[in-house]
C-alpha cells in the first residue's frame, strides 16, 4: 500500500518511522511519503493560510497550495487514491472503515491546522476522486497530524504479513466471531502470583472451553460497564447463542 501525507508539519509524522508502521515500510509492505505543503506556495512567507470569509475567529487553509499538491501528488500514480481529509466535522474512524482503507492500494491524508481546510477543494476532488471526511473523535484537536498516526497505525496492521500469525487470528476472531461487538476482557502473564494477587485458576486450568466461557464473560461484563451502547446494538438472538453455546 501506498500512503501519501500532505503537511506543513512533516517534522510530526516521525513516528511512522518507529515500531509497527517502521517495520512495514522497512519490509517494503508499506510505502509512506510526506509531503511539505509550503513546497507549493509561491510567495516569499510560504502562506498557506488566511483570514475567514465572513468573519470569525482563527484562520483557515487557502485552497490554491493544497490544489497544487494534490493534483501533483494524485497524478504520480497508476491507481487513483482515496483521499483521507482528518476532521473533527467527519463520519466515525472504526475498525470497518480502517478494514475497508486497508484493501485500497493508495491513500493520500491531508491533515490541516488552524480551523479547517477552504471548503472547495473538498468539493473539487469529490468530483474526481473518492474523498473521505473522517473525525477520530468527540474532540478537537489542533490538527489533523495526530489523528493521521491513529489512522495509519489501524490500518497498516491490516496489511497482510504486517501482523505475526498469531496476533491476526486473535484480532480476526474479535471483528466478526463470537466476539463481535464486545471489548477485550483483561490478560494475564508469569508470574502466577504478584503482589499476592493470583491469575484467575481458570486461565491455568488447561481446559479451553472454560477459558473461552471465563473470556466472553469477562467481555460481556467489561462492555456492559464501560461500553453499554455497544451492547445495546448487539443483535440479542447472537448474543444468547454464543453464550448458551459456550
Ligand atoms: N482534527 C482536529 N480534531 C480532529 C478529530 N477529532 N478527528 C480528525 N481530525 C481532527
Amino acid at each position: 500500500m501506498r500512503i501519501d501525507v500532505v503537511t506543513i508539519f512533516p517534522e510530526y509524522l516521525e513516528p511512522l518511522n518507529v515500531s509497527l508502521v517502521g517495520k512495514a515500510r522497512a519490509r517494503g509492505l508499506l510505502d509512506v511519503r510526506l509531503h511539505d505543503l509550503r513546497n507549493w506556495t509561491h510567495d516569499r512567507h510560504h502562506t498557506v493560510d488566511d483570514t475567514p470569509y465572513g468573519g470569525g475567529p482563527g484562520m483557515v487553509m487557502k485552497p490554491e497550495p493544497w490544489g497544487e499538491a494534490l493534483d501533483e501528488i494524485a497524478a504520480s500514480g497508476e491507481d487513483k487514491p482515496v483521499i483521507v481529509v482528518p476532521t473533527p466535522s467527519g463520519r466515525p474512524f472504526t475498525q470497518r472503515l480502517a478494514e475497508e482503507l486497508s484493501t485500497r492500494p493508495w491513500l493520500v491524508f491531508t491533515p490541516a491546522r488552524y480551523e479547517g481546510i477552504d471548503r472547495r477543494v473538498v468539493e473539487e476532488y469529490a468530483e474526481r476522486y473518492e474523498v473521505r471526511e473522517v473525525s477520530i473523535g468527540d474532540y478537537v484537536l489542533a490538527g489533523g497530524e495526530a489523528p493521521v498516526l491513529v489512522m495509519v497505525e489501524a490500518v497498516a496492521r491490516l496489511l497482510p504479513g504486517v501482523l505475526g500469525n498469531a496476533e491476526s487470528h486473535r484480532d480476526d476472531s474479535f471483528a466478526d466471531g463470537a466476539m463481535a461487538n464486545l471489548l477485550e476482557g483483561p490478560v494475564y502473564t508469569k508470574p502466577p502470583l504478584w503482589r499476592g494477587r493470583d491469575v484467575p485458576d481458570v486461565l491455568l486450568s488447561g481446559h479451553h472451553g472454560r477459558v473461552e466461557r471465563w473470556r466472553r464473560d469477562q467481555a460481556l461484563t467489561r462492555t456492559a460497564a464501560n461500553r453499554p451502547d455497544l451492547l445495546r446494538s448487539c443483535d440479542p438472538e447472537t448474543l444468547d447463542k454464543h453464550d448458551r453455546a459456550m
